[in-house]
Formats: structure tokens, sequence, C-alpha cells
């Protein structure tokens, strides 16, 4: 499908690649809100082909429980004879993208049998200079980065990696490292890491405020339906699913074939279904969060209380609600919390609809 806008965004992402690698950049926002497809067209439409090499490593898909996992994930084994570079330069002719770091055939076995002196992230280091030396300019992105946040080798996995992105932006300025997610406790355990303070940055994927959420619409409604929608239309879809890129896409797709009110509808209660749900649950059992190195558990009456935040207000200030209930809303996905700001939202407006109806 077509990219819509984000423009800004782009802009903000391309100038940051102009310039030497100083930062790891962290791209957050809600659930949908569009973080992978803004990646992808910036990879895809928006990047000098002879400049850069994109590494692009989603670990959406993955099942990951340990060490070796993650780093096979990295890498992309081949077995003809040819340098590493040689290979790359033949890949990155028509895009700059390639999925995986190749690496010849047996030689991941060696690196990763620990009496080598050379390591996996010695390789990719050399890898990078090497690339440098061709006169592109290396990038790295992880998406989906908190699947591995709780990973444990000696100590946690997401250090070992973290210490790595460090020497790769702000000491040797070799490559642009860009990690993407969707799960703001995730971004919020980052954002308070002493060790990357001063080390990273966080850009702000949000879901699209009102007027750019109508014109969204019409591009969609163009292309999808061959027709413009009423301002009518467009306010009641607005009304129900606000500026959340996913369901605005899925409601204008349905259109072809069913009536704008029933997909609304559906969208609605089905939303609706999955916090009863949960509320119900409570009833039966007290979930447990853990917060600093203490499990805290959370009653379902604080659990209200702090939804019932949301019948007035769309966002509020994270102190408005106790810590570990917060962390249990927004493991569930029903609040996202944006760390940089200290806010608390429904993840989406569907979830705000059904929050002002049912409390
Ligand atoms: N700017 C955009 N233009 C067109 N479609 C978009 C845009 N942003 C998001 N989408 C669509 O919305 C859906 C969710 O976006 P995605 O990038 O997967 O979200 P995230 O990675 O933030 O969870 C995708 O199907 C994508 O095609
Ligand atoms: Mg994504």
């Amino acid at each position: 499908m077509k990219f819509f806008n984000r423009e800004k965004e782009i802009k903000e992402i391309l100038s940051i690649i102009e310039f030497e690698p100083n930062f790891i950049y962290f791209l957050y926002g809600p659930i949908n809100s569009g973080k992978t497809a803004l990646i992808n067209e910036v990879i895809n439409n928006r990047l000098d082909n002879d400049k850069y090499v994109v590494f692009y490593i989603n670990l959406r898909r993955y099942f990951i429980s340990k060490y070796d996992d993650f780093i096979a994930l990295l890498f992309k084994e081949y077995s003809e004879d040819k340098k590493p570079l040689e290979l790359i330069k033949g890949l990155i002719k028509d895009s700059p993208l390639i999925f995986g770091i190749p690496i010849p055939k047996n030689t991941l076995e060696i690196l990763l049998s620990k009496n080598e002196e050379v390591n996996v992230f010695d390789y990719i280091t050399n890898l990078l200079l090497d690339i440098k030396k061709e006169g592109k300019q290396p990038i790295i992105i992880l998406d989906e980065l908190q699947k591995i946040g709780d990973l444990k080798i000696n100590g946690f996995l997401i250090y070992e990696l973290f210490n790595y992105f460090i020497s790769l932006t702000k000491h040797k300025h070799l490559c642009h490292v860009f990690c993407l997610s969707s799960d703001s406790l995730f971004i919020e355990k980052v954002y308070n890491e002493a060790m990357l303070n001063g080390r990273a940055k966080y850009l702000l994927v949000d879901d699209f405020d009102k007027e750019t959420a109508l014109k969204f619409m019409d591009f969609l409604s163009k292309r999808i339906l061959n027709k413009t929608l009423s301002k009518e239309e467009k306010e009641l879809i607005y009304s129900y699913v606000g500026g959340k890129p996913k369901d605005i896409v899925y409601v204008i797709k349905n259109m072809k074939t069913d009536k704008l009110k029933e997909i609304l509808d559906y969208l609605l209660n089905d939303a609706k279904q999955k916090l009863d749900m949960l509320l119900e649950v409570l009833d039966y059992s007290t979930p447990k969060v853990i917060v600093g190195d203490k499990e805290v558990e959370v009653k379902k009456d604080d659990i209200i209380n702090a939804l019932r935040l949301f019948k007035e207000k769309y966002m509020i200030n994270k102190k408005e609600i106790p810590t570990p209930v917060y962390m249990y809303l927004v493991k569930k996905n029903i609040l996202f919390l944006n760390p940089v700001e200290g806010t608390l939202k429904p993840q989406s407006f569907l979830i705000w609809n059904v929050i002002k109806r049912i409390l």
C-alpha cells in the first residue's frame, strides 16, 4: 500500500542519518501507530542507494529464548566463496536494504565458541568498517527490540547489546542505530537506564492527530473505494477509531463490502469484549507486577479507579496512577505510557470509547 505523510518524522530521520552517528535512536509509540511502516518508507523510498547500506532485523515473528537464537537472527549464512563485502555490493544494487548480516558458512559457529578471541560483535564491526571504507554509511535497524529485553546471558543480553551500540555510535561514529518498540514499559526502562544517559535519543511516532487522520481517510478512500467520503462519515470514523493508522485502514478497506456503522460497531464491540474479559478475570485472581525488585499485587478497585480517570480526559500525567497499576494496564495494552513526557493515554480511541461506556 502507498505510504501517507509522516513528512516531519521522515525529515527528522533523514537529517539524523546525514550527520555522523552519535546516538542510539529509539522510535517509540502506541501499537500500530506506523513505526515499522515509517522506517520501511525511509529505507525503501527516501534513501540514496549509493550512500547507505541498511541492515534491518525485525524480531517480531521469532521465538527467542536464548542468546544464540538472537545471534542467529542477526546473521545470514552463505556458502559462496566470496568476501562478505563483495556479497553486500551485489545485494545493494537495487535497494540499500539487507536482511541479515552476511557471514560465510561455519564462521558463526567458530565465533560463538567461547575460546575464540574474535567474537560476533567484532565480526560485525569489521564488516561495518569495510562498508565505510567503500564510502557507504551503514545503518542498523532493530524492530521490536523489547523481545530480547528480558534475555539473560552473563547478566542481560540487552546491556551487552546497548554497550555495543554505544561503541558504534558515541565512540566510533561508525554506524547509525535505530531501535523500534511498541512496548512502552520497555521504553520506560530504557529511558531510565543510566548507561544510556546522554547516549540515546527518543523519537515519538504517535497516532495521527485529527486533521491528519481525516486527510488519511481521503487518501485511502480515493485509492481503495474510488470515491470521497462525506465530512459526516469521516467525523464518525474519527469518533470511533481516532487517528490510529491501522484502524483507519481497516475501516476503509471494509467499506468496500460492509456498511460503515456496522464496521465501527464491530470494532467497538471487539474492544469491549476484551476489556470486559480482562476485568472479569480480576474477580477471580489478583495480578502481580514487578516494581524494582519487588512483586506487587494490583487490586481490581485500583484498576477501575485508574481507568475512570480517562472518562473525562484522553491523556493524564502518569503520576495520577500508582506505578504498579499503570504498569499492569500498560502490560495488558490498555494504556500507552510516554516515559519521555510522563503521560498515559489509552492505547487506542477504541479502548477509550470502551472505557467511557462501560465504567
Ligand atoms: N503513514 C502510513 N501510510 C499508510 N499506511 C500506514 C501508515 N502508517 C501506518 N500504516 C498502516 O498501519 C498499519 C500499522 O502500522 P505499523 O507500521 O505496523 O505499526 P507499528 O509498527 O507502529 O506497530 C500497517 O498495516 C500500515 O500499513
Ligand atoms: Mg512495528
